[in-house]
């Protein structure tokens, strides 16, 4: 990434080993006194959490109607600052956790770029973030490279220091809060024809290198009789790890080509965009796959109830004049990704229930 990057990579005992073991395996690791401690991958919620997170969202987002209502969620963590540590660009998740935060009452700081940090000095990004741990309360992190945030929380967890580490995005690999508020918005849309149970999604786009759809499929096993349709050109499938997950956990799935084939029968359609930014010459992918947009001529094909999702940024994969559908719920998406990083933040700092109390 930077000019001292490899020189300044800081190995670590034992790090190699723990990285390498199955996700299940270590799951305990990123907790402290049984809760959640570090968000790191979403194998991390289960249905307990999931629920728990959309119904405290859903009370945060009351509670911040009203002028009273901001002023008690402002008064639950003024004590608290959080690091918001943004090396890959980002406009959503940055703006939705800073916003989680003001509205808990944290203060934030924030770097955007490894060259306006000292690490552009030749600072190891290890010793970076343990400076980051002498300052705040919370790490959230977006990052380039896969395993960097679960790196950042190895490490601190073996300090007199451990400070909460939640993963904003890790490379290609997982985007747990994104699948959170996905959940969230998918519950939110559907709470008028029985919720997210019993229905059929499809995931279209770049599969391969999507991260939203990766970390999305694994908080799939928690919801019954969901059936997935991975819609994608053929180079770019979903993985291999994604597809024995569903396998060993029974979730059935599709592999398609055929887009309007599957709008009639699916109730959500999640769309994403190519990834290029992974590829080694960007400039390489300039095919755009039409096929696989979704455009207005397509709505008269889908269900009354279907909803569109996308984690947005968007190029071209959905038609501009889809956004005036009320089914197209990608702006929604959007702004639930605030309300629920604001219930995740609340629960890490143990608030949750004081939120809970209010409603009681
Ligand atoms: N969905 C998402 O992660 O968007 P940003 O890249 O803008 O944060």
């Amino acid at each position: 990434m930077d000019k001292y990057a490899e020189q300044t990579r800081q190995e670590f005992e034992g790090w190699e080993e723990f990285y390498a073991k199955p996700v299940d395996e270590k799951l305990d690791f990123f907790k402290s006194d049984g809760r959640l401690f570090d968000i790191i991958y979403a194998q991390q919620f289960d249905r307990e959490y999931l629920d728990y997170f959309c119904n405290l969202a859903d009370m945060i987002r009351v509670m911040a109607k009203t002028k009273m209502g901001q002023k008690k969620l402002r008064h639950l963590l003024p004590h608290k600052r959080a690091m918001l540590y943004f090396v890959q660009p980002s406009t959503r998740t940055f703006l939705s956790f800073q916003n989680a935060c003001y509205i808990l009452g944290l203060s934030v700081s924030e770097i955007r770029g490894t060259t306006t940090s000292s690490e552009v000095k030749g600072e190891s990004p290890e010793d970076t973030i343990r400076t980051f741990a002498s300052y705040v309360n919370l790490i959230i992190s977006r990052h380039p490279e896969a395993g960097f945030a679960e790196k950042m929380a190895w490490v601190l967890n073996q300090t007199e220091r451990p400070v909460p580490v939640l993963n904003g995005g890790s490379g290609p690999d997982q985007h747990p809060t994104q699948a959170l508020l996905d959940i969230y918005t998918l519950e939110r849309e559907f709470s008028s024809v029985g919720g997210l149970d019993g229905k059929k999604i499809a995931m279209v786009g770049d599969l391969k290198r999507g991260r939203t759809v990766r970390s999305l499929s694994y908080l799939m096993k928690n919801y019954k009789d969901v059936t997935l349709y991975f819609v994608s050109p053929e180079i770019f499938k979903m993985k291999d790890d994604i597809k024995n997950f569903l396998d060993k956990h029974r979730i059935p799935f599709y592999e398609t080509d055929d887009f309007e084939g599957i709008m009639p029968a699916v109730d959500a359609i999640y769309m994403t965009r190519i990834q290029n930014e992974y590829s080694e010459d960007p400039s390489s992918e300039a095919e755009t796959h039409p096929q696989f947009h979704f455009k207005t001529k397509h709505l008269s094909m889908i269900h009354p109830h279907c909803v569109i999702l996308h984690p947005l940024p968007r190029r071209y994969e959905i038609e501009v004049a889809v956004d005036n559908d009320p089914r197209a719920a990608y702006w929604r998406q959007e702004r639930c990704g605030m309300w629920i990083r604001a219930a995740l933040i609340a629960h890490i700092f143990k608030v949750g229930q004081e939120i809970f109390d209010e409603f009681s």
